[in-house]
């Protein structure tokens, strides 16, 4: 097959939902759809548990059976369909902020009873900026549900983003009876009798004629209405405009009942960009080209504390990766060569010799991988794009055990490396503070340091607004602000600037009283 036949069959995309809307639920189907798993309840394990979530001895377990389930490659009606998986803990988002960037595009799930939900907003936010084309599925609609008016609505303000319904439901809770499909113009009915099957499909020619009326009585006349304002209110389905991010299609259905699934999927494989152009500092990068490209966005290390064995996770920008061909390292100028990179197929892990743009592969990494890190044939390339937000908590790290002071700074480079947290080391005092997005981090931190590297270390509470990057028009205002604010500045892992803010207030203060200085939360602007 050729290169170019092998991008347009490729579809690599991310669920993202708040938890419990039905984002496992909803990958078991998708699994099962394409065959690659067998049974229902294959994919749950991936979960952290509900009550566990102060218990990091659990989410090290998590830890284990997650790297299994991180990308979820199958083969449907000629697609090579790659899901990558998003933790759903929030203390992970960052995790999951990451995993986005090497994703062509996103399906969100929503629960109908509550509608659009905090993690997920957040999560919009970094498709907004990256331009991820969405397409939303309305899940648990054989619950109690919102009006699906206020539901559309809810999506268009809180996520930003014009809504197209591409099917439209017929009742809900007890009462519902499946949807409309207006991409195909089909109704589709609910049955709950055989949840791996499907619900009876009909074909219409015309709704508002009311060859349909029969099936789905008491509810016909409110359908048609419900199609005509939906019709008039919401702009047809343009895939173009889907594509620039604009326009997000949405369904309703249910997950749990294999319900408004195989619609979604086969409106995904059709609509759903396959991998095109990735952005690097030095320039923009066509996945058809010849040469190999690809970059670093997960490491997952030591999942056995006695070998240092790490993998990372490369995304295939460009070109066909070869097995034991070797590659150029551009960070480190270094040329490496793998013998035995991993492919992620459903649960399992093989080696494979080929993979082309769209797909994630795993290479065994002895240290020389870092979040952000470019593979290439030579050329000195370095993508763009894997951003690290501020933290929301911060405190202190301090050794515990004089005797190790070599093994934390190894301990805590390596897992820095890995993603875990930000490291931010004080410009005045030199003290190092850790920041993460949620506070089990902390707890993380520690135990994997005690375990895996025999380090031991001790936190002192700091409070912190945020952390701010920092992009300045006036040269001499900056270097003002850095001496003024010594107290307060740091250099992130990469040695830039960052203002560590106390307060909102001394944010604002600070804005007021340096205009020429732009302070960011999130570190490429
Ligand atoms: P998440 O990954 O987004 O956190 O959600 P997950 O799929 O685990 O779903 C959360 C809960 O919602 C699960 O129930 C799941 O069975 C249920 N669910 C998902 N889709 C639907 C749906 O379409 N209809 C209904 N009624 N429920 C749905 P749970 O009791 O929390 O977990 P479990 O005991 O079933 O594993």
């Amino acid at each position: 097959m050729s290169l170019k036949r092998e991008i347009e069959r490729r579809r690599t995309f991310g669920i993202i939902s708040h938890p419990d809307a039905g984002k496992t639920t909803l990958t078991e189907k998708l699994l099962l759809f394409g065959g690659a798993i067998q049974v229902a309840g294959a994919v749950k394990s991936n979960k952290i548990k509900k009550g566990a979530t102060s218990d990091f001895m659990e989410i090290e377990r998590q830890r284990g059976i997650s790297v299994a389930t991180s990308v979820m490659g199958f083969e449907y009606e000629g697609y090579k369909v790659n899901i990558l998986d998003t933790p759903g803990h929030q203390d992970f988002a960052e995790d999951t902020y990451r995993t986005l960037t090497a994703v062509d595009s996103v399906i969100i799930v929503i629960d109908a009873a509550k509608g659009v939900e905090a993690q997920t907003r957040k999560l919009m936010e970094v498709c907004r900026m990256r331009r991820t084309p969405v397409i939303v599925f309305i899940n648990k609609m054989d619950r109690p549900a919102r009006d699906p008016f206020e539901l559309l609505d809810d999506i268009e303000n809180e996520l930003e983003i014009q809504v197209c319904p591409l099917s439209w439901p017929i009742s809900h809770g007890p009462d519902f009876r499946g949807v409309f499909n207006i991409f195909e113009q089909k109704l589709n009915l609910f049955t709950t009798e055989d949840k791996q099957r499907l619900g009876e499909s009909i074909e219409i020619t015309d709704i508002f004629s009311g060859e349909a009326d029969k099936y789905i009585q008491p509810h016909a006349v409110n359908l048609k209405e419900e199609l005509e304002l939906s019709s008039a209110g919401y702009p047809a389905f343009n895939k173009d405009e889907y594509l620039a991010a604009r326009l997000a299609p949405v369904f309703f259905g249910s997950a749990l009942n294999n319900f408004g699934v195989r619609e979604l999927l086969d409106c995904f494989l059709q609509i759903a960009p396959s991998p095109g152009i990735t952005v690097a500092h030095e320039r923009r990068v066509t996945s058809g080209e010849e040469k190999l490209t690809g970059f670093v966005f997960k490491i997952h290390a030591n999942m056995d504390p006695n070998h240092r064995d790490r993998l990372a996770f490369v995304k295939i920008c460009s070109g066909t990766f070869e097995r034991n061909k070797p590659y150029f390292h551009t960070r480190s100028k270094k040329s490496l060569k793998f013998s035995s990179p991993t492919a992620f197929m459903a649960e399992k892990k093989s080696v494979v010799d080929y993979a082309f743009p769209g797909d994630i592969i795993g290479l065994h990494d002895t240290g020389n991988f870092k979040i952000g890190d470019t593979l290439t044939e030579g050329e000195d390339l370095n993508y763009k794009g894997i951003p690290s937000f501020s933290p929301e908590f911060f405190r202190y790290v301090e050794n515990a055990d004089p005797l190790k002071f070599k093994q934390l700074a190894k301990g805590l480079d390596h897992l820095m490396d890995e993603g875990v947290a930000q490291l931010f080391v004080n410009q005045s005092n030199g003290r190092k503070i850790i920041g993460t997005v949620g506070p089990l981090q902390f707890d993380v931190i520690q135990f994997r340091l005690q375990h895996e590297y025999g380090a031991s270390c001790r936190y002192e509470p700091l409070r912190l607004y945020k952390a701010c990057w920092m992009e300045s028009f006036s040269k001499s205002q900056l270097e003002d602000f850095k001496m003024r604010k010594l107290l307060n500045m740091a250099h992130d892992k990469w040695g830039r600037d960052v203002f560590l803010a106390e307060t909102a207030y001394a944010l604002q203060m600070a804005q007021e009283k340096f205009p020429d200085i732009k302070f960011h939360f999130i570190s490429e602007f």
